[in-house]
């Protein structure tokens, strides 16, 4: 019980304590944070999780009792000496880690399934489904806690779509035409991605689609610039995406490219191109990785084009849709 493990046990009770105490309803934590001190006895912390729990809990040591850790204890730590000591394994020491987990998120209740990685709830019938999907947009559309992007957005661009959708993609962000639009996926990269929805035998209409972030990535001094989402900006809005994946409960979720698959299935996954087209699991959801519409607007080739459309083909076919002789064969020839 006296392991530096133990001691980072007190110290983030302790800090998230007075951070609740002082009216704090959430801090952002990484998925793959979580999932390292949801299952400590099976998996060591990653130094991403070693290093976000040390930034989360760091600002408590100059201002509270909290017992010192040696910042070689939190961030530098061999891989040996950061798998969890067998001690924490203790009823004791585990219902210590849920009382961690469970102080962030106990003042907001939308925000509690980024921070236990939470089983997908029941799904809601109809009507109580778009009365909570109402509720959750309006709660977006009040959201600042980006205030960068809160101040430069000119929309926040929630999602569009069935909410019963078979079939939910995500993106990244908001770009420039998004932002002015409102909607997802309305620059040329949407325009592909309609073409593909519409190879497949679908609209826009008929899926769910949404992004990783809400609002645009900023560019200061460059109004018509894109930027990729910073880390701190995913982890602040994911728990949104979280609870639209909660609500419409799809039989597939589409990650369209690496920041969406990253964003879902924690950092530490491996690459795009390794990852498309190989089931995935999020939170009991079958994920289909594969590339962004913007990559096949960079990459014109049709090879490229074909592994995108074989993804899709197993999407149609998880998600229960027909696939005719005549889309198998889209791709593979020049014609
Ligand atoms: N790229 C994305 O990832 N999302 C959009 O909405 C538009 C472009």
């Amino acid at each position: 019980m006296s392991s530096a493990y133990l001691q980072l046990l007190d110290a983030t009770i302790a800090h998230l304590e007075t951070l609740k105490g002082l009216g704090v309803g959430w801090v952002p934590v990484r998925r793959d944070t979580l999932l390292s001190i949801a299952s400590p006895s099976l998996t060591p912390l990653s130094s991403v999780a070693r290093r976000d729990i040390a930034k989360t809990v760091s600002p408590a040591f100059q201002n509270s009792q909290s017992p010192s850790i040696p910042s070689e204890n939190l961030a530098s730590a061999s891989p040996q000496s950061s798998v969890v000591p067998p001690a924490v394994r203790s009823e004791a020491a585990m219902s210590r880690w849920s009382k961690a987990v469970a102080v962030v998120p106990s003042t907001s209740s939308s925000f509690q399934t980024s921070l236990v990685a939470a089983p997908l709830p029941s799904p809601l019938p109809p009507e109580a489904r778009a009365a909570a999907m109402a509720e959750l947009r309006s709660q977006i559309f009040a959201c600042s806690r980006c205030s960068h992007l809160a101040a430069s957005r000119q929309s926040v661009v929630f999602g569009v779509g069935d909410i019963h959708a078979k079939i939910l993609f995500v993106g990244e962000a908001p770009g420039v035409e998004e932002d002015l639009c409102g909607e997802p996926f309305a620059g040329p990269a949407g325009e592909l991605l309609t073409k593909i929805l519409t190879a497949m035998g679908l609209g826009r209409e008929s899926v769910f689609i949404t992004n990783l972030l809400k609002c645009r990535p900023d560019t200061p001094g460059d109004s018509a610039g894109n930027r990729k989402p910073k880390p701190d900006e995913v982890s602040t809005c994911l728990p949104w995406l979280e609870r639209q994946i909660d609500l419409v409960q799809p039989r597939v979720v589409v990650a369209l490219g690496a920041s969406a698959v990253e964003g879902l299935l924690g950092k530490g996954t491996a690459g795009i191109s390794q990852l498309r087209g190989s089931w995935q699991n999020y939170r009991g959801l079958p994920l289909m990785p594969t590339y962004h519409p913007a990559y096949l607007l960079r990459n014109l080739a049709l090879s490229e084009k074909r592994k995108v459309w074989e993804d899709m083909l197993q999407v149609m076919e998880r998600a229960g849709y027909p696939v005719s002789t005549k889309q198998r064969g889209f791709f593979l020839t020049k014609d």
